[in-house]
């Protein structure tokens, strides 16, 4: 006889004979029959023992909840009272313990604190829930591998123990015991091992691989996580495009029913946080900063450090005033701004009739038609002006974006809206004044001739952004020695013969492809299929905020 597992019987099975593994998940002795709930990683079953089975029957008094069973029995249809419902129940005619249970020390069926589902993860993971993610991220991982595969892409290992590369976070290090005092290091990515591959002549690489970062955590970073690690030759962005959009096509559809727009759109880094204050837009939210309406009133008051707009169209129902009134008040306990709020109605006799919110008198009719008429506003739009007086950090122009969205209710909370924000600046500088490349190093820059200008240009990365997770990243990689040299002396990295990364350098040398590549995040992408904001919920044995693992007790 097969095991079966409990969610795959149905009334179709009756008075078939099954083979049950699992837990006792409740039991209820009453005077002439016993009751056990058995659940395995699939969903729980109702088996039952009659008093005449003697030697059952005193086995199954002495179970305890959570002990691990093994069921013999026979599908029965399950008698509901006045009720003629198809379920089933299962009778025991053979009863094996494998192990009792002392008392858990987690209540598996109600909510736990994270510190013990973490501490106790191997019971926290007894649950459906938990199963049903696991389930869900070994699924995705078997699709891209297929998906991939037929794409000719090659599935080939990087190394663990490596050396440190200028990624961006601080490097896990790992000693070694023959070399005392030298140290691996763990990969933050296999970002330079696929660049290798390619020089290799391998045009299509791929890996599912787990990355080591020791950087701040929050609540979608861990330190180890998994990536979806891709990298081709000879092609180009609209290739990457086609490719992860139709991997991501085919994950929504198969896990939500949801078919994502064929094609996704594309904002310009500047574009994205001009409009939506941030580099990872969120766009169920569909509040946007109307940047000509912005620019155009800053030319007559200059004594502002910034003026902000939003244009929204109104309902009806709307209580402007009151709508008014809230976000007047969130504002003043962040920022030292004046609001106005023009709600335009009609247009009679060549003129905007409209009703003005806030503190209006310096604004002044005749400008408050000429821009309704110069950005072709209409009835029914409601304007927001944010006249600021202190700067603010974009982060912030994203929480009024999401206060205006919340104020009107316009958030679309079932969509998935992916975006690819491309044209990033290839360099900043950190709080020390240090310059540092927006992605890695081995980015190519936009305008490969004006590299001597280097702090406006523009590089060759895309972002690939979901309902405000960034779930992607990648680049064009620069695939010529001198670029690559040049690139790190603006970063103040050696290209000497004895450097660190001579050794890359060189392998550019000798006929390196044109190459670009793209890493996922898996961890995302399964929180995002399940409106999960904890990155830990999605991972079988994760580290807490500040890195320790509950479980182990590591480090130590
Ligand atoms: P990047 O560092 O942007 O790019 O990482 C790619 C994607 O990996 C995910 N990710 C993380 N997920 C969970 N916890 C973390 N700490 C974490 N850090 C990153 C994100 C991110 O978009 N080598 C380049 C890729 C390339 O250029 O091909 C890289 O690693 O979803």
């Amino acid at each position: 006889m097969h095991k079966s597992y409990c969610s795959s019987l149905d009334i179709k099975n009756i008075n078939k004979k099954v083979k049950l593994f699992g837990w006792v998940n409740n039991i209820k002795i009453l005077k002439n029959i016993i009751f056990i709930d058995l659940r395995d990683k699939t969903g729980i079953v109702q088996c039952f023992i009659k008093k005449d089975q003697k030697k059952i029957w005193k086995l199954a008094i002495s179970l305890t909840i959570e002990s691990c069973i093994n069921v013999y029995g026979k599908i029965l249809k399950k008698k509901v009272y006045k009720s003629n419902i198809n379920l089933i129940e299962i009778f025991i005619y053979k009863l094996i313990i494998y192990n009792y249970s002392f008392s858990l020390p987690i209540n598996i069926h109600a909510d736990n604190s994270e510190k013990i589902r973490l501490k106790y993860r191997y019971l926290d993971l007894r649950t459906t829930k938990m199963f049903n993610l696991m389930k869900m991220r070994s699924k995705i991982k078997y699709l891209v591998h297929n998906f991939l595969y037929k794409h000719d892409f090659l599935d080939i290992e990087t190394p663990f123990l490596s050396k440190s590369f200028p990624e961006g976070a601080h490097d896990y290090v790992v000693p070694s015991r023959i070399y005392k005092g030298m140290h691996y290091s763990l990969p933050q990515s296999p970002q330079i091992f696929k660049q290798l591959l390619m020089i290799s002549g391998i045009d299509k690489y791929y890996q599912i691989v787990r990355c080591f970062r020791d950087e701040d955590l929050r609540s979608d970073r861990q330190p180890e996580f998994t990536q979806i690690d891709i990298e081709l030759s000879f092609a180009d962005f609209k290739d990457i495009k086609l490719l992860i959009e139709n991997i991501l096509i085919n994950i929504f559809n198969f896990f939500k029913g949801i078919n994502l727009s064929k094609c996704f759109s594309l904002i310009d880094y500047k574009d994205s946080i001009n409009f939506y204050g941030t580099d990872k837009p969120d766009l169920r939210n569909p509040v946007k900063f109307n940047v000509k309406i912005s620019s155009f009133l800053k030319q007559y008051f200059k004594n502002y450090l910034d003026i902000l707009s939003i244009v929204l169209s109104y309902r009806s129902s709307d209580d402007i005033d009151n709508c008014y009134r809230k976000l007047f008040s969130y504002l003043k306990l962040y920022f030292k701004c004046d609001l106005i709020c023009i709600k335009i109605i009609s247009f009679k006799k060549d003129k905007y009739i409209y009703k003005l919110y806030g503190n209006t008198l310096f604004l002044c009719d005749d400008l408050i038609q000429n821009f309704i008429l110069k950005y072709k506003l209409c009835d029914k739009n409601l304007i927001f002006l944010f006249f600021l007086k202190e700067k603010i950090l974009p982060n912030d122009f994203n929480k009024i974006r999401n206060f205006v969205c919340n104020l009107f209710f316009l958030f679309k909370k079932n969509d998935y809206l992916p975006v690819w924000i491309i044209n990033y600046p290839m360099f900043y500088f950190d709080k020390y004044n240090n310059i540092k490349t927006f992605h890695h190093p081995f980015t190519m820059p936009l305008d490969y001739n004006n590299i001597n200008n280097y702090t406006n240009i523009l590089s060759k990365a895309y972002d690939l952004v979901i309902n405000g997770y960034e779930v992607g990243s990648g680049s064009v990689r620069i695939h010529d020695y001198k670029t690559q040299c040049e690139i790190f002396r603006i970063l103040g990295i050696s290209c000497s013969h004895n450097s660190r990364y001579n050794f890359f350098l060189e392998s550019l040398k000798y006929g390196a492809p044109p190459h670009l590549g793209i890493a996922m995040g898996l961890d995302r992408l399964v929180m995002l299929l399940n409106n999960i904001e904890n990155i830990k919920d999605v991972i079988a044995f994760p580290k807490t905020t500040s890195g320790l693992c509950l479980l182990t007790n590591s480090p130590d």
